[in-house]
């Protein structure tokens, strides 16, 4: 395993994300947050970590998760990619993830629309914009 995606979905859309970023980019496994364990984390060379946006909040397994001083312990060397799924697109929400992690390993983020552009064109845009982000830092072997 290269890369693992670190996320958590309500109703299904950041789920759905997920699996297609993983379609796409070869080595990346994909994990709920309430799945994980550390070892997943020590084997993979970057995580990308996504939440949805409920309430103007981080999905609350996604925060329990960033908040754990363990996790942040076992990151702090790790490459970063971040990306939020909601209705809005507003820098706010992406903030709500960077409060827990070191800016400096953040390389990527990204913020996907939430559930009522799922399955159009846009949407499909959206996971190749990201996906060519994530292959111009760790290539696609
Ligand atoms: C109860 C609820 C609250 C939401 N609150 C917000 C919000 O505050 N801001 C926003 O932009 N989108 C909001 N959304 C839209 C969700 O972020 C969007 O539907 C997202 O795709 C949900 O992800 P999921 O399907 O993986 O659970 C909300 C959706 C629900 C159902």
């Amino acid at each position: 395993m290269r890369g693992l995606i670190l996320y958590e979905s309500r109703y299904g859309t950041t789920e759905d994300i997920v699996r297609r970023i993983r379609e796409e980019l070869k080595g990346v496994e994909t994990l709920p947050c309430s799945k994980l364990s550390m070892q997943n984390i020590e084997k993979a060379e970057f995580l990308i970590i996504g939440s949805p946006i409920y309430f103007e909040r981080l999905s609350k397994g996604v925060e329990r998760l960033l908040k754990d001083t363990s996790f942040q312990e076992k990151i702090k060397d790790k490459p970063l990619a971040i990306f939020t799924v909601s209705f809005g697109r507003h820098k706010r929400y992406l903030s709500l993830l960077k409060r827990f992690l070191k800016r400096e390993n953040i390389l990527i983020e990204y913020q996907f629309r939430g559930k009522v552009w799922i399955f159009d064109r846009r949407k499909e845009e959206e996971i190749y914009e990201f996906v060519e982000k994530v292959r111009r830092f760790y290539g696609d072997r």
